[in-house]
C-alpha cells in the first residue's frame, strides 16, 4: 500500500532515497534546515550529481513534496527516514550532531504512531538510544528500524531499485511489516534482523569492501617485485565463488565519501568496546601507502622533479561522478604540487569540486589533450571511460616525455608500449 514517508536531509542518501521510494510508489515528503536547497528542488533542480534521479523526482512530482519544516513533515508522515551527514569527527569518531539533531526534532513534533528509520550510518547502538531519547518527549506508541543503504555513486538508482538485498533491523512486528510492506514491490533477498545487527552489517559491508581492496593492492606491490600481472592475478582468484571478482582492481587505494570513513569510523567502534581491530588498522594504512607510493612511482620517472609537468587525467574519486572527497588523486596531486612539480589537470566533470581542494598553482584543462601538452608524464587516477577512448598517437605527438603512469590499469599497455610509451600500469 501507498505509505506516507518522510526524508529527513535531501543530501546524496536522502534525495536518493525519497526518488527511489516515490518510484516504488509512496508518497515522499523531503525536508531539509537548508533552505537553498528546498528552493532548488522546488524549482526542479537537484543539488546533487547522481545519473536518473533528476528523472524520478520529475516524473513522480505528484508524490512529492518538499520543506523546510519539519513539524509538518513528521505530522503528517506515518514513517520517518533520517538521512542526514554523519560525517567523521575528530579522532576517527563519528560525528553524531546532525543526527542527535534530526531526532530531537522528531521527539518534540511526534504526535501519533511512526516507524523512524534510521538510512544514515551511524555507531552500533544508535538505534536503542534514538528510543530513549524519544520516550522522553512521548509516552505514546512509535518503533525504531535500522535500513541501512548500499548505495554506490554512479549506480544509486539500480542499487537502490534492484539491490543484492534490503537490510531490516527491527524489534517488533509491527515495525517489521511496514518496512516489508514499503519495498514489497522490490524483487530482493529482505534480511529482518534486530536493529544491532542492521547497524554494523552497513560497518561490515563497507569494511570488508576496503579490506578486498587493499589486500588486491598488496599483492599488486608484490607483482611489480616478482614481475608478474595483478590483473591475472585477481582474474585466477575471482573465480573462485568464495572469493568472488568483484572489488579486486588493484590501483591508487580507496577514496569517497564512504569507504575512509567507514573504516575509520568501525575503528573507533572496535575502540570504543576496548577491541583492537588490527587489521582493519592495517587495511587503511595499506590504502594510504599506496597513494604515497604512486607519488614515488611518478617522481621516480621524472628527471629533476622540481620544475618538471605532470599531466593528470581524473580527480573525482571514481568514475562517473563529480565527487572528490577522501578523492585519491586530490591527496597525489596535492603531494605533487609539495614537491613543486607542474601539474596540468583534466577531469570530465569533477573540476569544479577539485579547485577548492587543490592549490592555485594546478593548471586546469579543459581536454584531455590539453592536459597532456608539453607534459613529461601522464598520470591517470580516475577510470573514466574517455581515457581509455583517447587516441594515444596523438597523446604522443603532444607530450614532451613519453611516459604513462596508469593509477587503475585503465589504459590498453600494449597499444602504448607499441607507441612507443614507457608505461606503467599498477602491479603489472
Ligand atoms: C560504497 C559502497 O560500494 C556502497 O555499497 C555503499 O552504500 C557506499 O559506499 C556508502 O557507504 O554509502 P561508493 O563510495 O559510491 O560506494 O563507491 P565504490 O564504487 O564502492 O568505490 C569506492 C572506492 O573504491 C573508489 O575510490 C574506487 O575507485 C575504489 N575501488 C573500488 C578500487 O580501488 N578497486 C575496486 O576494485 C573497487
Amino acid at each position: 500500500m501507498q505509505r506516507k514517508i518522510a526524508i529527513i536531509g535531501t543530501g546524496y542518501v536522502g534525495l536518493t532515497t525519497g526518488a527511489c521510494l516515490s518510484y516504488l510508489g509512496h508518497k515522499v515528503v523531503f525536508v531539509d534546515k537548508d533552505e537553498d536547497k528546498i528552493n532548488m528542488l522546488l524549482k526542479g533542480e537537484v543539488p546533487i550529481y547522481e545519473p536518473g534521479v533528476d528523472d524520478i523526482l520529475e516524473k513522480h512530482k505528484d508524490k512529492i513534496s518538499y520543506t523546510t519544516d519539519i513539524e509538518k513533515a513528521v505530522k503528517q508522515s506515518e514513517v520517518l527516514f533520517i538521512a542526514v551527514g554523519t560525517p567523521s569527527g575528530k579522532d576517527e569518531s563519528i560525528d553524531m550532531t546532525f543526527f542527535r539533531k534530526a531526532v530531537k526534532q522528531i521527539a518534540e513534533n511526534i504526535n501519533s504512531y511512526k516507524v523512524i528509520v534510521n538510512k544514515s550510518t551511524v555507531p552500533v547502538g544508535t538505534g536503542e538510544w534514538t528510543k530513549e531519547e524519544i520516550k522522553k518527549h512521548y509516552k505514546g506508541k512509535f518503533s525504531v528500524a535500522s535500513n541501512p543503504e548500499f548505495l554506490r555513486e554512479g549506480s544509486a538508482i539500480s542499487d537502490f531499485l534492484e539491490p543484492d538485498r534490503v537490510v531490516i533491523g527491527v524489534s517488533d512486528k509491527k515495525a517489521e511489516e511496514i518496512m516489508l510492506d514499503i519495498y514489497s514491490s522490490v524483487k530482493s533477498k529482505k534480511l529482518v534482523t534486530d536493529i544491532k545487527s542492521a547497524e554494523l552489517i552497513k560497518y561490515t559491508a563497507n569494511a570488508f569492501l576496503a579490506t578486498k581492496i587493499s589486500f588486491i593492492n598488496e599483492i599488486a606491490n608484490i607483482c611489480e617485485k616478482v614481475d608478474g600481472d595483478v590483473i591475472k592475478v585477481a582474474e585466477g582468484v575471482g573465480m573462485d565463488k568464495r572469493i568472488g571478482p568483484k572489488f579486486l582492481s588493484a590501483g591508487i587505494g580507496y577514496g569517497g565519501s564512504c569507504f575512509p570513513k567507514d573504516v575509520e569510523g568501525l575503528l573507533s567502534i572496535s575502540n570504543s568496546y576496548n577491541h583492537n581491530f588490527s587489521l582493519l588498522r592495517a587495511v587503511s594504512d595499506v590504502n594510504r601507502r599506496q597513494q604515497e607510493r604512486f607519488v614515488e612511482k611518478i617522481k621516480s620517472v621524472l628527471l629533476k622533479v622540481k620544475g618538471d609537468i605532470v599531466s593528470v587525467w581524473g580527480l573525482s574519486f571514481k568514475a562517473n561522478t563529480d565527487d572528490v572527497r577522501k578523492s585519491p588523486a586530490i591527496f597525489i596531486v596535492n603531494e605533487l604540487c609539495r614537491e613543486g612539480i607542474k601539474v596540468k589537470a583534466y577531469d570530465p566533470i569533477a573540476l569544479n569540486n577539485a579547485k577548492k581542494e587543490l592549490p592555485g598553482s594546478v593548471c586546469f584543462c579543459n581536454s584531455a589533450l590539453e592536459a597532456v601538452e608539453e607534459a613529461d608524464v601522464l598520470a591517470l587516477l580516475t577510470d573514466w571511460p574517455e581515457f581509455s577512448e583517447i587516441d594515444l598517437k596523438q597523446v604522443k605527438q603532444k607530450m614532451r616525455k613519453h611516459n604513462i603512469i596508469d593509477g587503475r590499469n585503465h589504459i590498453d599497455s600494449e597499444i602504448a608500449k607499441n607507441l612507443g610509451f614507457t608505461y606503467k600500469g599498477t602491479g603489472r
